[in-house]
């Protein structure tokens, strides 16, 4: 009795909680494995819908196709935005990232389309109308022909987007569809694990995803980027930041012991997209400084670039509000979160782990 558990017990470090034919993260080599492929190899070659039909087909042993999977979000898409007179007014007084739970919450099953193309054809469509209502717009109806990165930005944007920038979205899709057991991920599975329905997993699996140690934290990127403001500031704001104690957003990662795969992929593809509207040059900057810094605080613990910091510049350079990042994020997760959801129920295996009671006992 009283046995208290180290740092890395408490955070779960390092312990296998499921066997999975999803993904894969190396975080001494850094590598990450999506269904099989690359991360970065994954992003150049396929489309998000291509992606989604790998860990959707690795889950349930099913064959879809890009071209199936483009169909069904396509039906989904406009399915959801049918809903959204009663998705919405759940929303009202919130936020972007708040609504866009209480939205979420609301779905259900919807006649003759899988669960999977439900929830993530209706993502982008309750983002787009959360952005337009924060604006005072109404919702932008889908295209259900469209790719699911272009009519995402379409409806976040009320334009056409161009080629280059569907292109970098749909780069970003794929970069962070999956990543092994992340906290978000494994919440998915602890309440799939219940039999509980899909809807109920991944609702779950985006309360998670918004604190600020996981998906929130590309929100915080541009405003540590746009306090610094200039390269002169930025050795004197890091360092004050860090001797305050501070977490410095998109930097440092629970497995990768080495840079985050994904930082560099997101970064070619702010490269391909132009500098146009985002301040490549600054940013590195920042980021030298910050790797640097953080060498001299944690000489032990190599604390790394990881996914958020580019990802905070691309959507940025997207023009996505960054009230709307997390939803963003989720749009992409949710095709990961709906795989293990499915796999993680054909286990059926209940997730029903110990603690170590630390209380007082009874006299
Ligand atoms: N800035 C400053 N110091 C840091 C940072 C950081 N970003 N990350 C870790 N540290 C410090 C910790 O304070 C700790 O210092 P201490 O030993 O003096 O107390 C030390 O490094 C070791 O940290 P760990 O406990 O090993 O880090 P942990 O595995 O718990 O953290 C995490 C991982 C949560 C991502 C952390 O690095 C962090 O808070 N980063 C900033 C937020 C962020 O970028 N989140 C996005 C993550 S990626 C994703 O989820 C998609």
């Amino acid at each position: 009795m009283n046995i208290h558990l180290t740092k890395s017990q408490i955070g779960l470090d390092g312990v296998p909680a499921a066997e999975t034919v999803l993904s894969h993260v190396d975080g001494e080599r850094g590598e990450l494995i999506i269904a099989g492929e690359h991360v970065g190899r994954l992003a150049s070659q396929s489309s998000f819908e291509g992606v989604t039909a790998r860990l959707w087909n690795g889950a349930s042993k099913s064959g879809l196709s890009e071209a199936n999977v483009r169909a069904s979000l396509g039906v989904a898409r406009e399915r959801a935005f049918a809903r959204l007179p009663d998705l919405l007014p759940a929303t009202h007084g919130m936020g972007i990232v708040d609504g866009f739970r209480a939205a979420v919450a609301g779905l259900r099953a919807e006649n003759g389309i899988e669960h999977e193309a439900t929830i993530v054809g209706a993502f982008p469509v309750i983002a787009g109308a959360l952005v337009r209502q924060a604006k005072g717009l109404p919702p932008v109806a889908p295209d259900p022909n469209a790719s699911h990165a272009a009519d995402t930005l379409r409806m976040l944007r009320g334009a056409a987007p161009e080629p280059r920038e569907v292109a970098a979205l749909d780069a970003y899709f794929v970069t962070v569809c999956d990543h092994g057991m992340n906290a978000s991920t494994f919440t998915t599975r602890v309440v799939a694990s219940t039999q509980a329905d899909l809807f109920a997993a991944v609702t779950a699996g985006y309360c998670a995803l918004t604190g600020p140690l996981h998906g929130g934290a590309p929100e915080p990127v541009l405003e540590m980027l746009d306090a610094i403001g200039s390269s002169e500031r930025i050795r004197p704001w890091v360092d004050a930041a860090l001797a305050r104690g501070e977490r410095l957003m998109g930097f440092g990662h629970r497995v990768y012991r080495v840079r985050d795969p994904r930082a560099d992929v997101l970064k070619a593809a702010i490269e391909r997209l132009s500098a146009e509207g985002a301040d490549l040059p600054f940013a590195g900057e920042v980021e030298a400084y910050i790797r640097s810094a953080l060498r001299r605080k944690n000489p032990d613990r190599p604390l790394e670039t990881n996914v958020e910091f580019f990802t905070a510049i691309l959507l940025d350079a997207l023009a996505i509000p960054r009230q709307a990042f997390t939803p963003v994020f989720a749009m992409a997760r949710a095709a990961g979160w709906t795989a293990h959801a499915r796999e993680q129920q054909r286990t059926g295996r209940l997730i029903r782990p110990s603690s170590s009671y630390v209380g007082a006992m009874p006299e």
